[in-house]
């Protein structure tokens, strides 16, 4: 076997998706044919835990400070698992350094910072890539092939749900670690671009461009204590965010993200209706795609459960045999895989930073109508 030539992975912030994104990069190489194969070279974090970190997951060595991360000679790839923040600040040092990047979803804190990310990549040719990972479900990719297939027929509605309950308590209190989503100067928005960019993400995807959004926001608790200033601030961050959207192919959708729905922990759904049939999924049953397809026979035509296992399904011939289910986390795997695939193929994975700035432009039209209570069209 030819010896695969290595990339050396440099990491930026160790929490819940630098967990993630070490985990796809360790398993790819072992299920994936992969031309390159990818050596944790460096993690980078503020926290005491960093070198446990590095231990725990067989990273070389660690830094403290992201600057010095990019600049080291022998990272090849900058993993962007950081705040919101820090996102455009980071891509852009690092496209400049000549790394190829991976970042984390939202792409930036808006437009505006995420269109100069877009250009500092553009202009020193580097592969990028955001980490909209809900599109490499097995399940999610097979609603993608029906569609492209003509299988649905002209599409009419879809309808996007991400619902989480973990915030409704007023005693939780914003900023600081793990709570930095809580802070407006921390991640730019609320549930609008932390749970409603995967929905537009995954609807863009689905179904092509969006036009025009009217929305309805909320910041249902007002102020909260600061975990670093200690003091009660002002809460600025959206915590519901619902909206109307008209898509260029004409179809009509309603989208919903807030984190007071009681009971739900992530529901991220959506649904298709088209002139031919229909399709369903529901992270909950990440395996399972809804298929409704009028042209079937009338005596069995009904809602049909796909169990997405089978070697024939996107992933699946990689994983276990027909019938055996896999994950959350094999979604970064298949990231993982893409990137590195896009790369020896001269194709980049999707979604480029060129992609996810649509989605950026539609969540700040977003949270434009909301305060407006306008139409926007999107920019
Ligand atoms: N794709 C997804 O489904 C998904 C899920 C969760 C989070 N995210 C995105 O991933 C990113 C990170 O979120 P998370 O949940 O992993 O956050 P987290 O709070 O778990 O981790 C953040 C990490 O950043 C580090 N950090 C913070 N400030 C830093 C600084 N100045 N210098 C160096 N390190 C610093 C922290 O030490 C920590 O290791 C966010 O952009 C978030 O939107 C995406």
């Amino acid at each position: 076997m030819a010896e695969k030539k290595k990339l050396n992975i440099g990491l930026a912030g160790y929490g819940f998706m630098g967990r993630t994104h070490t985990n796809a990069y360790i398993q790819a190489d072992h299920f994936f044919d992969l031309k390159f194969k990818p050596v944790l070279k460096a993690v980078c974090g503020r926290g005491d835990n960093v070198q446990d970190f590095a231990s725990q997951w067989g990273f070389e060595s660690v830094e403290r400070d992201w600057r010095r991360l990019v600049e080291r000679k022998d990272i090849d790839i900058v993993d962007i698992c950081l705040p919101n923040r820090l996102h455009a600040e980071v891509a852009i040092a690092a496209a400049n350094a000549g790394k190829m990047i991976i970042c984390e979803k939202p792409l930036a804190m808006n437009a505006v910072q995420g269109a100069a990310m877009v250009d500092a990549v553009e202009k020193n040719k580097v592969a990028n890539l955001v980490s909209y990972n809900y599109r490499r479900i097995p399940a999610v990719a097979l609603a993608k092939k029906i569609i492209e297939e003509g299988r649905l027929g002209k599409i009419f509605h879809s309808r996007h749900l991400f619902l989480q309950d973990w915030t409704i308590s007023s005693d939780l209190p914003q900023g600081g670690t793990a709570l930095w989503r809580l802070d407006a100067n921390e991640a730019g928005s609320g549930v609008t671009g932390d749970l409603l960019a995967h929905n537009i993400d995954t609807a863009i995807w689905l179904n092509g461009p969006v036009e025009k959004v009217s929305a309805i926001t909320e910041t249902f608790v007002k102020e909260r204590k600061h975990n670093l200033s200690g003091r009660m601030e002002k809460v600025s961050i959206d915590d519901a965010s619902l909206f109307l959207a008209k898509f260029a192919n004409g179809s009509l959708a309603t989208f919903e993200a807030t984190r007071y729905a009681r009971g739900h922990k992530a529901k991220f759904y959506f649904e298709l209706n088209g002139e031919k049939a229909s399709l369903s999924w529901d992270l909950h049953d990440l395996n399972r795609l809804q298929f409704f397809n009028h042209e079937d026979e009338g005596i069995v035509r009904g809602w049909h459960s796909i169990h997405v296992t089978d070697g024939e399904h996107p992933y699946m011939d990689k994983w276990w045999v027909p019938g055996l289910q896999i994950g959350y986390e094999h979604s970064f795997v298949h990231q993982v895989a893409d990137f590195l695939d896009g790369l020896y193929k001269g194709q980049p994975a999707s979604p480029t930073f060129s992609e996810a700035l649509e989605t950026q432009k539609v969540c700040d039209a977003v949270l434009e109508s909301g305060k407006t209570g306008r139409w926007v069209t999107i920019g």
